[in-house]
């Protein structure tokens, strides 16, 4: 259904129609027509109506405006985009994502497993598991996927085992401090990922003694990255260490861009990484003496913008201090705010025009659980739709059933038209896998 091509020309017409709208301010909010809020083209409350709440919805649309933009920030160098499936992992986004081009980045062998499903080939996944089992990796090099290898043991088992015959990646760490939030920075000095710039000479010793091939090199400084020039640097860290390594065919990048998630937000500036990084890029490539490909693997910068979460309003409970607003929904499903204390703007979609107040959205988690405070929001009635912004990137993979509660149902809009891509749980998802063996 997403892989045929026939639509193509309607398809292309929105991307232009998307892109258009990267120029102005406010490209990541809501569509706004005729006072009734749309998301591709298809007004919020037919969905809630359709596919009732709470439901994630994505938007292609908006995949493909950000999968261009990078393309063409890119464009002066031989670069490869692997959409990093952590973000989201629905099967058919990784068709969608397979269908305008884009390879992907996967953490685990399950992740493998659901993009070769998807129909990728194998060469178009790169593997960056983080402190797995030597089975695990095995597992990943019968299914012919590119293994990136972030610790010095397992590359030294590795390399006992297959030698040169697997050419492998590795994921350096270079000790920069890059992303929004410690939790997601994974480039620093107390790290738990990659190899330390400062262990090349022990890594040097590993790949000689093994005979290793290394035909990748890997970075990941974290997500949400502030400063390019940050990026930038530990761009060149790398760079400085390709001489111990000289079969390499690609260097890659990692992720981190940050989109915008509320007006006036900063967010990294595509354009000017694009092209500060291809000429120096393409002014290394020169000296190493071979065109090496580029890499990227984003998962925010992808899909964020193009998710809505919506829920319902149960309960408008006003206190001595503020007025909550309760949602059919909470941590479980959108764990980002507490977890990370992430911005998701906040709207009352069945309110467009109504008066703005002041409240805090909670959730129904038998925990602290906040979406936001003190948000303005159009004056909200119990019954009304709530719109969750940004929430296509780390939304649903993140959920889970705690207070056993369902996960919600995915929907996928694709050229003007609504697909369910997931159902909504029951019972029997909770209890799925609970055995039920012993007799009181
Ligand atoms: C190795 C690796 N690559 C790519 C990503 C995607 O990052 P982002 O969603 O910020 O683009 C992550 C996220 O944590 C990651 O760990």
């Amino acid at each position: 259904m997403l892989d045929n091509s026939s639509s193509y020309y309607y398809f292309k017409l929105l991307r232009l129609y998307s892109h258009f709208f990267t120029t102005t301010f406010d490209y990541f909010m809501l569509e706004l027509k005729n006072d009734v809020y749309q998301i591709g083209g298809i007004p919020i409350s037919v969905l809630t109506e359709k596919y009732d709440t709470p439901i994630y919805v994505y938007d292609t649309a908006i995949m493909a405006r950000q999968y261009d933009q990078l393309k063409t920030a890119f464009n002066g160098a031989n670069t490869k985009i692997k959409f990093a499936c952590k973000a989201l992992n629905n099967i058919n986004i990784l068709k969608f994502f397979k269908h305008i081009g884009s390879g992907l980045d996967t953490v685990s062998i399950q992740e493998v497993w659901t993009g070769l499903r998807a129909g990728f080939d194998p060469k178009n996944i790169i593997y960056t598991p983080n402190c797995v089992s030597m089975e695990e990796i095995d597992m990943a090099v019968k299914e012919g996927v590119q293994i990136n290898i972030d610790n010095l043991s397992i590359l030294e088992q590795f390399g006992h085992k297959y030698g040169n015959t697997v050419p492998v990646c590795v994921r350096i760490n270079p000790h920069v401090m890059a992303g929004g939030n410690i939790n997601i920075s994974t480039g620093h000095i107390d790290s738990k990922f990659g190899i330390s710039i400062y262990q090349m000479r022990h890594l040097e010793r590993v790949i000689k003694s093994e005979n290793i091939c290394v035909n990748g090199l890997h970075m990941h400084t974290g997500s949400d990255i502030l400063d390019v020039d940050v990026f930038l640097r530990a761009a060149d860290i790398l760079f400085e260490v390709t001489e111990h390594f000289p079969d390499l065919t690609f260097i890659d990048f990692g992720s981190g861009f940050k989109v915008p998630y509320k007006p006036d937000d900063y967010a990294t500036d595509i354009e000017e990484v694009g092209s500060k990084l291809t000429e120096k890029f393409n002014a290394f490539c020169k000296t190493y003496g071979r065109d090496l490909e580029l890499w990227f693997e984003p998962g925010k910068f992808l899909v964020s913008q193009s998710g809505t979460f919506l829920a319902k309003v149960n309960v408008i409970k006003q206190t001595t201090a503020t007025v909550f607003v309760g949602i059919d929904s909470g941590l479980n499903h959108l764990i980002r705010p507490m977890l990370y204390n992430s911005y998701h703007h906040i709207i009352n979609v069945s309110n467009p025009m109504g008066k703005q107040r002041l409240y805090t959205v909670v959730g129904y988690i038998c925990e602290t659980d906040t979406f936001g405070w003190d948000r303005k929001l159009s004056e909200v009635k119990e019954g009304d739709i709530i719109a969750f912004q940004n929430a296509g990137a780390y939304g649903f993979t993140m959920s889970s059933n705690y207070n056993s509660r369902f996960r919600p149902a995915e929907v996928l809009v694709h050229e003007g038209k609504d697909y369910l891509i997931r159902k909504r749980e029951d019972l029997e998802d909770i209890l799925r896998n609970q055995v039920e063996s012993v007799t009181f």
